[in-house]
């Protein structure tokens, strides 16, 4: 049975342990205002070697300005996790940013991404953000995702996350 609940700050790093693989066959761009599905091959067999390395600390400071980590597990092994940062964006300074959301590989498919967004969203909603920002991994399986949960993508792309992430799909999404 999964569990959930918050991490704690020395936790944070553990996301590292969520079962990365996937294989990408489509890879959305967004272009003339559209999304338009490309075919990709990519066989990842766990985390860009790089990613930890550079996102820890971007992970670390959101948790200690007070960003929301939670955490599914099955028994103590981590098997989803939803970050929700809680530094305002947007040009009404109403959206928070759903900052990392994975769920492990044999974990897909059975409602967690969905029940790690709602409760990411209900965050939100507490914390009285009008919308959830999400600058999404562009491969089909998690552009469908966002695009079956409600989310479109942006019309104004926070510029400073933009930047970082440009070839990301930039969502927004009421909640
Ligand atoms: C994207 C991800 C978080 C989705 O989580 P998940 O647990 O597999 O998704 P769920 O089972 O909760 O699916 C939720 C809904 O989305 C739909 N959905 C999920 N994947 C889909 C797809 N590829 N195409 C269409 N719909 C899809 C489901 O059918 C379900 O809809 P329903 O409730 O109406 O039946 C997960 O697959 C993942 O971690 N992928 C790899 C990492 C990643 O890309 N993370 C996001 C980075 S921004």
């Amino acid at each position: 049975m999964l569990t959930f609940r918050e991490l704690s700050r020395n936790e944070v790093e553990s996301v590292w342990n969520i079962d990365r693989r996937e294989v990408i066959d489509h890879v959305y761009y967004f272009e003339n205002g559209a999304l338009v599905l490309k075919p990709e091959h990519y066989d990842m067999q766990g985390w860009n070697p790089h990613e930890a390395e550079h996102y820890t600390p971007i992970l670390l400071d959101c948790f200690d300005r007070g960003g929301w980590f939670c955490g599914a597990f099955e028994d103590e092994k981590l098997v989803g996790v939803a970050v929700l940062d809680n530094k305002f964006i947007g040009r009404d300074k109403d959206q928070l940013q759903l900052k990392f959301l994975h769920v492990s590989r044999d974990y897909r498919g059975q409602g967690l991404g969905k029940k790690l967004f709602q409760m990411a969203a209900e965050k939100a909603r507490e914390l009285e953000a009008k919308q959830m920002y999400i600058s999404a991994t562009p491969s089909e399986n998690t552009v469908n995702f966002y695009l079956r949960l409600g989310a479109d993508v942006t019309k104004e792309p926070d510029p400073e996350l933009f930047a970082f992430e440009p070839e990301d799909i930039h969502f927004e999404c009421e909640i």
